[in-house]
């Protein structure tokens, strides 16, 4: 087995989050094994981590992690800029490929560090930097290369859309629900990048490089904030129909004369019509809608932020530079290709657990609602809603919601449903998720 050995600047929110996936017995690809932690850089040694870690993983030096030739992946995930840049340009220069979920960085040296790899000839991977755990770097890097990309817009920032949903729906006040955002590991160390849209113009100048392909002026790109939405406009966009969100988007226009594309790129709290796919994006949610010829419109929606999350696409990362090293030692690549690595079985029908929905036709007499309840209870069936609809003077509708409940005593509780007087027909059953 080749064994790929890391070492990983940061040990906050996003590097916690990748030790425990490492480290974790849960069950998971194997290839998962083949990552051991060498070392693990901090900046204050004596902190309480609450983690069991062995001591002898930690330095407060991220270049000795550098300068340790039997360390092959350096992962850094501490943010910043100056060190944080020069931390993945002497690692690069010293043979070792890079992850990164430092959007900061390569959004304005990407150039520098890409040239770098390319000229090292090993790699810069960065899918955590955008969208946290939501795959949307390889996306364009590989699975939508052969299309033409149009437009991008979405929600990329996950404090944010968390502060604005909670002001939307609970009316909550803004510098609270900043500080829980911070609580949660959500924002920056420095959350007036992600409240002043900086973090969201970071995120969207490095996906306009990938999908249009040139370098993007980053501090060109028209930035606004929400510090300064209240709750006022958030009611009247309500009243009208609409959503605040915070968005970005990007796109192509037409061509000029001297062949450079030129594109339409901003970052904005902007209202979206309650029917748009956007608008039903919560909390620390992301989602990124990508129109592209010959394609169309695809949606990537999932969880923008956080520990877990954010720590499973870095892995994914470390992952994806660990199948090239197999595959120098002339093996297949394990992540191109599939091998089944264990046994799976469908179970019994009579053992599916799921939510019901069952429609009812019976007669409009007395006792009726709690024959049919009975008969579940009895059957260990629970239910989470039973309405009678549409009574008329020869029959009523009754509609039953259970809970996840096993199919085989669901079955049984309808057949016996079925054989009450009162019943004329089970007009429908249907999945409820
Ligand atoms: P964090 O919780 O603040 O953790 C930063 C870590 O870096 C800490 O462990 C800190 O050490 C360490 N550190 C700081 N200065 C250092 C130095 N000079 N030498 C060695 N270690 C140093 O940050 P985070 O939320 O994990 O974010 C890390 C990166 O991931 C940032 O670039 C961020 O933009 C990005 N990111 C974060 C998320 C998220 O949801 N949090 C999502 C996507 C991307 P101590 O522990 O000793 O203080
Ligand atoms: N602060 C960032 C956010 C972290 O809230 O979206 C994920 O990039």
């Amino acid at each position: 087995m080749t064994k790929s050995r890391i070492g990983i600047v940061g040990f906050g929110t996003v590097g916690s989050g990748i030790y425990k996936i490492l480290s974790s017995e849960v069950d998971s690809h194997p290839i998962l094994k083949e990552i051991e932690i060498a070392k693990i850089a901090v900046k204050d040694l004596y902190k309480k981590r609450g983690i069991e870690l062995d001591d002898n993983l930690l330095t407060d030096d991220p270049f000795k992690l550098i300068n340790d030739p039997s360390i092959d992946l350096i992962v850094e995930v501490m943010g910043g800029l100056d060190l944080a840049k020069d931390i993945i340009l002497k690692s690069l220069k010293s043979g070792k490929s890079v992850v990164t979920a430092n959007k900061a960085v390569i959004a304005r040296y990407g150039e520098e560090i890409y040239e770098t790899a390319t000229k090292e000839g090993v790699y810069i991977l960065s899918e955590a930097a955008v969208c946290g755990g939501i795959p949307i770097i390889e996306p364009l890097k590989r699975s939508l290369k052969s299309n033409s990309i149009r437009k991008m817009v979405g929600i990329i920032n996950g404090t944010t859309n968390f502060i604005l949903s909670k002001m939307t729906n609970e009316k909550a006040d803004y510098n609270q629900t900043l500080k829980l955002a911070q609580t949660l590991g959500y924002a920056e160390f420095d959350p007036t990048a992600d409240v002043e849209g900086h973090d969201a113009a970071d995120k969207i100048s490095i996906l306009s490089e990938l999908a249009f392909g040139g370098k993007i002026k980053r501090d060109k790109i028209n930035t606004e904030g929400i510090s300064k939405i209240n709750l006022k406009d958030i009611e009247y966009a309500n009243k009208l129909g609409f959503e605040i969100k915070l968005l970005a988007l990007s796109e192509r226009r037409k061509v000029n004369s001297n062949n450079s594309l030129p594109l339409n790129i901003w970052v904005g709290p902007s209202l979206i019509p309650k029917s748009h796919p956007l608008a039903a994006v919560e909390g620390v949610n992301n989602a990124l809608l990508i129109e592209a010829d010959p394609l169309g419109e695809i949606m990537l929606y999932g969880p923008g932020a956080g520990s877990g999350p954010t720590a499973a696409s870095v892995v994914s990362d470390i992952l994806n530079i660990h199948a090239t090293s197999i595959k120098k030692n002339n093996s297949i690549d394990p992540l191109l290709s599939f091998d089944f690595w264990r046994n799976c079985h469908i179970i019994e029908s009579s053992q599916i657990t799921k939510k019901n929905y069952l429609r009812i036709i019976c007669l409009d007499s007395p006792g009726v609602i709690g024959k049919i309840g009975d008969i579940f209870g009895n059957n260990n069936v629970s239910i989470e809603s039973i309405v009678q609809l549409d009574a008329s003077a020869d029959k009523a509708e009754i509609v039953v919601i259970t809970h996840e409940v096993n199919t085989g005593k669901f079955e049984k509780s309808k057949k016996e449903i079925n054989s009450l007087k009162e019943v004329k027909i089970i007009a429908s059953q249907l999945s409820c998720i």
